[in-house]
């Protein structure tokens, strides 16, 4: 393994650097296991990260995935847009299923940026009213439906209510509330054409009900997080979405509302960047993504469907089918250079235990030039032809091995080629979605 002699991480950002679902979560999960703390830092109940103990799923998508351990200090950061409902169904839902156990207090284990912005019921109406728009200027992106960029968008326009808002004047807050609410529903009646029966005002209760819930987590988040790093202790930064999701960094118009990237990590939880010491990217060992978009790799045929069918591949918030491709090594150094990667993650090698023949895609012929990099315009990107190298498949089981040395020598081959291609080293292998199928070539928070 090149590099990385003699350093062992502290503060360590794990995100994906493809479209979403590399398997951060199971990732985030195993790594808690030596961290006192985890962070949600962008997005909201768009993601889903699937964490499976003892053959029991967990699917999160607001609470951080260091939830499932009793040791570990869990927050949501500032940079994520927050629905109170989701938020309180989520945690029920762990309750109901007995993923937490009853008696556990969580007043000492989550706590939430008061600087979060507030995602409504009415941002959620609006997302699938703007996506249900089909005339000719309107783009669809494919959304979540959670009503992501609706709320961002407000974010971004400084009209959006904080959870701040909710523990100050109630008046003022009243008022606020019918404020954006009229704004929405302006939107929702003018430019979408909904016919008006939404009920503001039960919204608006529900809200304040909602609110009562959440008071004893609210937090200011920086301040603690800064007394982790004084006292030296160990934090995960958990990325949501993907790199090639991100709004200035990935394949726009069809991406999230957010900044995915690493460096986000630091803006959307109040963190010192230079106290970030690793970035731990996370990449399937094929392609998939879910939504609208261009996808040089796609394969729509039966090794497409085949890789579908082993993988699972189905969104674990939408339950949409993903759509599957070879991994993709052009997008891949685009995503270790924005990053600033440190090592990588390598997810799902058992998905490809039945292929005859397994691809690579190492550079893009794009109109009369050959290149190593994805560009940034999408309209390129789309034109985009994959040049791949063809390897024989391994034909065996890699599913739950847990030591590189038991891998068959084709799968061997096939992981060195990627190191070799992306130049950088390649710590962990999952070999099933079980929090224990994993190989460890180097644990990023222990091993120097
Ligand atoms: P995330 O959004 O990045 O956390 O990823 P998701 O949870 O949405 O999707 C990853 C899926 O792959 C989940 O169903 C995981 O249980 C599953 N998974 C993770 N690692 C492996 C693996 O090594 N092998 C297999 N077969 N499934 C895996
Ligand atoms: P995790 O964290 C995969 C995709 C949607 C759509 C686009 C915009 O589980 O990896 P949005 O609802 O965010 O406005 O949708 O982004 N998308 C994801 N795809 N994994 C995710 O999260 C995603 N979150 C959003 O499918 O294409
Ligand atoms: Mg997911």
């Amino acid at each position: 393994m090149n590099g990385l002699n003699k350093f062992m991480a502290k503060r360590i950002v794990v995100i994906g650097i493809q479209w979403g679902d590399e398997g951060k979560g199971k990732i985030v999960d195993w790594l808690t296991t030596c961290t006192n703390a985890v962070v949600r830092f962008q997005g909201g109940h768009n993601a889903g990260h699937t964490i499976i103990v003892n053959g029991k799923k967990v699917v999160l998508h607001l609470l951080p995935s260091g939830i499932l351990h009793d040791t570990v200090v869990n927050y949501i950061g500032n940079g994520v847009v927050l629905s109170l409902a989701a938020l309180n169904n989520e945690i029920q839902t762990l309750y109901d299923n007995k993923i937490l156990k009853i008696d556990s207090d969580l007043s000492n284990k989550l706590f939430i940026s008061n600087a979060c912005s507030l995602l409504l019921p009415s941002h959620e109406m609006l997302d699938a009213a703007l996506e249900e728009i089909t005339s000719d200027n309107h783009i669809v992106i494919g959304t979540t439906r959670r009503g992501i960029g609706p709320a961002y968008s407000d974010k971004i326009a400084r009209i959006a209510l904080r959870i701040d808002d909710l523990f100050s004047d109630k008046k003022i807050f009243v008022e606020k509330c019918f404020a954006i609410f009229n704004y929405h529903k302006c939107i929702l009646e003018n430019y979408c054409g909904k016919s008006n029966n939404i009920n503001f005002k039960k919204m608006m209760n529900d809200i304040l009900y909602s609110a009562d819930n959440i008071y004893p987590f609210v937090a200011d988040v920086p301040v603690k997080l800064y007394k982790h790093y004084k006292n030296n202790e160990k934090i995960i930064f958990e990325g949501a979405q993907g790199t090639f999701l991100d709004v200035d960094h990935g394949t726009y118009p069809f991406v999230t509302s957010s900044n995915t990237v690493a460096s986000a990590a630091a803006t959307g939880s109040g963190f010192g960047p230079m106290n970030i010491d690793y970035v731990l990217g996370i990449s399937k060992i094929y392609s998939t993504r879910v939504g609208l978009g261009p996808f040089p790799t796609e394969l729509c045929n039966d090794v497409g469907k085949q890789i579908a069918q082993q993988g699972n591949e189905f969104g674990s918030t939408t339950m949409r089918p993903r759509r599957c491709g070879w991994l993709d090594i052009v997008l891949l150094r685009r995503a270790i250079m924005i990053n600033s990667v440190t090592a990588l993650a390598i997810t799902k090698l058992d998905v490809l235990d039945r292929l005859e023949k397994v691809k690579i895609c190492c550079n893009y012929r794009l109109r009369k030039d050959i290149i190593e990099i994805m560009p940034s315009n999408t309209n390129d990107i789309y034109e985009c032809k994959p040049i791949y190298e063809e390897f024989s498949g391994w034909m065996q089981s890699t599913s739950k091995i847990t030591n590189f040395d038991d891998l068959p020598y084709a799968a061997k081959k096939f992981i060195a080629r990627i190191e070799e291609l992306l130049n950088i080293p390649i710590v962990l292998i999952t070999t099933g979605p079980d929090r224990d199928n994993i190989i460890v070539i180097k644990h990023p928070l222990t091993d120097n």
